[in-house]
């Protein structure tokens, strides 16, 4: 080749963003850590995640001792369940291992927003709240300001909308909370490790 063709120069650039482009738009597992794995924190890291039709949220349950839930909320009602529907998700109580291998896992079907939070004792007034594609930068705090004043955290205890996937630590790793249960006020704490401490009047039963 004595001279480099222009066009040849052009379709090979044009050959070279198309194929990041196409790496760019291939789903992607974004992990998301429940608790903290250092001293105990309810909070979601991050709290604020973009995410496109496609993308699998990984929701790693890293708090030893802590259970904890995640599940769809609605915007104007704070600590309260997105209508059952096609696009709800609920882990139910799960207790954290250090490995982080308590994985719920869920796929995104839409790219409008979703509030999560935690549906276990008062978790969700605590601020244990976060965003998936936030409409405005003040969402989240909006929610999280909201939620303080709640007088109830509603979390469902069946798991649903998502698969799990079981740790490697042993012991029990899924905690439901035992039928009729009911809300859980916001004094009460969480179910505890093997102790299974009853959360808001209700018992916690280990399901492995
Ligand atoms: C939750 O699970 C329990 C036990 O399997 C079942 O009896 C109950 O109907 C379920 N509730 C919902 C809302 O699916
Ligand atoms: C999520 O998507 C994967 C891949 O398409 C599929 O195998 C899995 O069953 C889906 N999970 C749920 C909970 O719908």
């Amino acid at each position: 080749m004595q001279h480099s063709n222009p066009l040849l120069l052009v379709l090979f650039l044009i050959s070279i963003v198309s194929s990041l482009t196409t790496r760019i738009n291939q789903p992607s597992r974004i992990r998301i850590d429940i608790g903290s794995n250092g001293a105990p924190a309810l909070v979601f890291t991050p709290d604020s995640i973009k995410a496109q039709v496609g993308d699998t949220l990984d929701f790693h349950f890293i708090d030893q001792n802590v259970v904890s839930s995640v599940l769809l909320g609605v915007e104007n009602s704070p600590c309260t369940p997105a209508p059952a529907g096609a696009d709800f998700f609920n882990s139910g109580p799960i207790l954290g291992d250090p490995d982080g291998t308590n994985v719920f896992s869920v796929n995104v079907t839409s790219d409008s927003q979703m509030i999560l939070y935690c549906g276990v004792g008062a978790h969700c007034q605590a601020g244990m709240v976060a965003v998936v594609n936030p409409d405005k930068l003040t969402t989240l705090k909006g929610y999280a300001k909201a939620a303080t004043g709640v007088q109830m955290n509603l979390g469902p205890p069946n798991m649903t909308g998502g698969s799990f996937t079981q740790g490697t630590s042993g012991g029990p790793v899924i905690i439901g909370f035992a039928p009729g249960a009911g809300p859980q006020k916001s004094a009460a704490g969480p179910c505890v490790g093997t102790s299974r401490r009853a959360v808001g009047g209700g018992s916690c039963v280990a399901r492995k």
